[in-house]
């Protein structure tokens, strides 16, 4: 499908052309200037730049490129008469081709684009081989070479094919992953080759570095990752010792994890209605569900907020519970300036890819600053072990791989932005909505991490429905309150009545967030997230 520029100013989408691996000779023309060929080359990378796609150089021409560049810097001088100094000429094409680099992507040479000695053009053969690491059609060699056109001429697009080229739409992201990895490339590859290379993937030197820095993050003294979010609140139960017949009191209104671990030991969710302007548990009606067999809370961040962390940790001393923070979604909130997952005597996060900190697959952790808990969940992790093949206790396979702990390690290195950004994109979002829209209250003492940014609407699938024919993606976190769920009903409780639930089950809906939504994208969701309501 193609989309003229008219129609790209009315639909928020990012009009990408497609991206390009620059082949030498596009380099070359640039850096040195090369006419003809030169203006036409430019052009080619401009428009990819200007549609938002990407411009890649291949790690492997790197020496060929150095080469011919200091080359051209020679020929240049012989043909002005200038004295010819071969170094002064190296630096000068280096420089150039720095500064070529700065905005591109550097796509990493792979051991499979190693031996192609047998190919009649080693360095053809390998940009070729390093395309097919991607989807087809989202990337060709930009080329001025007849012969490689030729060979391959599904791979490879001319300066002047490319700008004639039709645009490509490529729909806003719900949650912008790609962005966030374009952005974090060499410490990723980085990682997960080094793990590749140790081959220790199972708790590898990587799983307790990043233990120690997660730990120290949150102030918490233990931090245990483990498989999954879900995992991490099942190990914490289980090293509470919960047993059938318990009651944990928690919100209807979560991702069903939160209630899944209770009813999998045979104990009872018990639940708790939610403040309508949160959607967080109700502190004020904890304990009125209180009963004898109540043996834990566990309050949800729900959206990246905290609950009222305070009020609900008072009333488990009071009862002698214990606190679980569904801290799935919140990783890096604060609350009163302390760190959720550190707010009461466990908390759990998830890595699930789209949460504010995640891996690329599945992967969790637990935090605790008490030794005895912490020893029993490192134990129940694997299999209830004490040492090798001594099982003291009932456990799981619970372990966070060390492949997904490494690209949490990557994803670290630039988490403290990427909260900043998050808390300015959420405090833009209420300042654009302002009274016009009404959305999830902000506690002024505690931060939120927007997992979600979440507004309330009234005719919520036709809403929906008008945004995304407006290329603007949306999400219900969440339809179904747990109460409601089939699964659930003879296996848990209600305490009271829970109306704001309900209430709000119909009516959330949250909109794109990642700490790489650009201004422009987040104007114009907001425009057209007013202008449907207002319809
Ligand atoms: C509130 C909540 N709890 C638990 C989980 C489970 O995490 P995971 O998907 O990593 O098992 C999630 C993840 O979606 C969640 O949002």
């Amino acid at each position: 499908m193609t989309f003229g520029h008219k129609f790209a100013k009315n639909r928020v989408a990012r009009f990408k052309a497609m991206d390009l691996l620059i082949d030498v000779n596009i380099v070359l023309d640039v850096c040195a200037n090369r006419m003809p060929f030169a203006p036409i080359s430019a052009a080619a990378l401009q428009h990819c730049k200007d549609q938002g796609a990407k411009l890649w150089l291949y790690a492997g021409s790197v020496q060929t490129m150095e080469f011919n560049m200091v080359r051209e810097v020679m020929r240049k001088a012989e043909a002005q008469n200038t004295q010819i100094d071969k170094r002064h000429c190296a630096a000068l094409a280096r420089r150039a081709l720095k500064v070529f680099a700065q905005d591109k992507h550097w796509l990493a040479s792979l051991a499979g684009e190693g031996n192609v000695f047998d190919s009649q053009d080693p360095e053809d053969e390998q940009l070729v081989r390093a395309l097919s690491r991607f989807t087809a059609d989202s990337i060709k060699l930009l080329t001025r070479d007849d012969k490689l056109c030729e060979r391959y001429p599904q791979h490879t697009i001319t300066p002047q094919q490319y700008l004639q080229a039709p645009q490509q739409a490529k729909p806003l992201s719900f949650i912008d992953l790609a962005g966030q990895q374009d952005n974090l490339r060499p410490q990723l590859e980085r990682n997960v080759h080094r793990v590749l290379h140790h081959g220790q993937y199972i708790m590898g030197p990587e799983v307790a570095e990043l233990e120690g820095k997660l730990a120290e993050y949150t102030g918490a003294k233990h931090c245990i990752t483990v498989a999954s979010g879900t995992e991490a609140l099942l190990i914490s139960l289980m090293a509470l010792d919960v047993k059938p017949g318990d009651e944990i009191i928690t919100t209807p209104f979560t991702f069903v994890a939160t209630a899944e671990v209770i009813a999998l030991l045979r104990a009872t969710p018990v639940f708790v209605d939610i403040e309508a302007d949160t959607c967080n548990i109700d502190a004020s009606k904890i304990e009125v569900a209180i009963t004898p067999r109540t043996r834990a809370i566990m309050p949800v961040s729900l959206y990246g907020q905290p609950a009222d962390m305070d009020e609900i940790n008072a009333i488990a001393a009071k009862h002698g519970l214990t606190v679980i923070e569904d801290a799935a979604q919140s990783f890096g909130a604060e609350y009163k300036g302390r760190k959720s997952c550190n707010l009461s005597t466990i908390g759990c996060t998830s890595f699930f890819p789209s949460k504010p900190l995640g891996c690329y697959g599945d992967g969790g952790a637990i935090f605790t600053s008490d030794d005895k808990l912490a020893k029993a969940m490192r134990e129940i992790r694997v299999h209830g072990q004490e040492k090798r093949y001594v099982h003291t206790r009932i456990g799981v396979g619970g372990r966070m791989d060390t492949l997904q702990c490494a690209v949490v390690l990557g994803k670290l290195e630039r988490f403290k932005w990427e909260v900043e950004q998050r808390l300015r994109i959420g405090a833009r979002y209420n300042e654009l909505f302002a009274s016009k829209v009404s959305k999830v209250i902000q506690r002024p003492d505690r931060t939120s991490v927007f997992a979600q940014y979440t507004v309330f609407v009234d005719n919520r699938e036709q809403v929906q429905e008008k945004l995304k024919a407006a290329g603007v993606p949306t999400a219900v976190h969440y339809p179904i309150p747990l109460n409601r769920q089939s699964a659930y009903e003879a296996l848990s409780r209600i305490s009271g009545n829970v109306p704001s639930s309900d209430a709000m089950a119909g009516r959330v809906m949250s909109l794109p967030m990642s700490a790489d939504l650009s201004q422009r994208e987040q104007d114009q969701i907001v425009k057209l997230v007013i202008e449907a309501l207002s319809k």
